[in-house]
């Protein structure tokens, strides 16, 4: 899976996605980053990329010219591959034809259309579920907004989704594009180990996960469970799953309902109907 981002920070962007089991996968092939920096296709002899808002107002805002040039530019290169490839992955790109708004001398040209991702406040929130909606693309577009936005007419040409991280409003878009990235590309196969299983952790199955010990056995004078030494390995099923239903219930009542209205047996599977 190939992640594309379009921001006016790509050193941010790069120093993250190279560290750590991303920048493992990345190196290992299974997944890849391409960040583009905006500002090298502004038109602008100064490299300038912002301005003031029509209608006044405070701050700056990105101009539509580079954003929506870096864009155009990543679409083609996609629209390539696929050419040369000759291969139609149906579920990431949507045939469209695309106007050139920014540059009038340049005509409408059909393009192959990369599912892309404006991440802002403004957005839907960001859920597991989205998160393993974008893992099914072979290739998407994260646009990083910086000051007080980016013209209206650019994203209304480009972005197919909007998505927040939550309700606080942050300086620019690389944190929040990183974080998606990060739950998006721990979905793809291969990219976590055997060991770092992405199935049985929180949320998958609507729980939180069950606390966890390692050695050992004593420290500050609290034990491990019992249980997890005991090796009956159905006692140490059923008593994580009623560790996951209290932690769920106590810290996250809102998914503890969700969870019981799906699974109205609870602990008890002779209950179900
Ligand atoms: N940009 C600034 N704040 C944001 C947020 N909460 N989510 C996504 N993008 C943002």
């Amino acid at each position: 899976m190939k992640f594309h981002i379009l921001t006016l920070f790509p050193e941010m962007v790069d120093a993250c996605l190279e560290t750590s089991i991303l920048g493992r996968a990345a190196k290992a092939g299974c997944i890849s980053f391409h960040s583009v920096n905006i500002r090298d296709y502004t038109l602008d002899k100064h490299k300038k990329v912002d301005d003031y808002t029509y209608g006044g107002g405070a701050g700056m805002l990105m101009q539509a010219q580079p954003v929506y040039d870096a864009w155009r530019a990543v679409q083609e290169e996609a629209s390539q591959k696929e050419t040369v490839e000759g291969v139609e992955a149906e579920s990431a790109l949507r045939e469209e034809t695309v106007e050139c708004a920014a540059r009038e001398s340049v005509k409408a040209l059909p393009v192959k259309r990369l599912r892309t991702v404006y991440v802002t406040p403004q957005g839907r929130t960001f859920t597991q579920e989205i998160a393993q909606e974008l893992a099914g693309e072979e290739e998407l577009i994260f646009l990083c907004g910086h000051y007080e936005g980016i013209d209206e007419r650019v994203l209304e040409e480009t972005v197919t989704d909007y998505i927040s991280i939550g309700d606080y409003v942050l300086t620019g878009g690389e944190l929040p594009a990183m974080v998606m990235i990060d739950a998006v590309a721990r979905l793809v196969p291969g990219v976590l180990h055997n060991d770092e299983s992405a199935e049985t952790e929180s949320f998958s199955g609507g729980l939180l996960e069950y606390p966890q010990y390692s050695r050992p056995p004593v420290w500050h004078d609290k034990e491990v469970p019992p249980v997890l030494l005991s090796g009956n390995h159905q006692k140490i099923d059923q008593w994580r799953l009623e560790q996951s239903i209290k932690r769920t219930k106590e810290r996250r009542p809102d998914l503890y309902e969700a969870y019981m209205q799906a699974h109205p047996e609870g602990l008890n599977p002779k209950k179900k109907k």
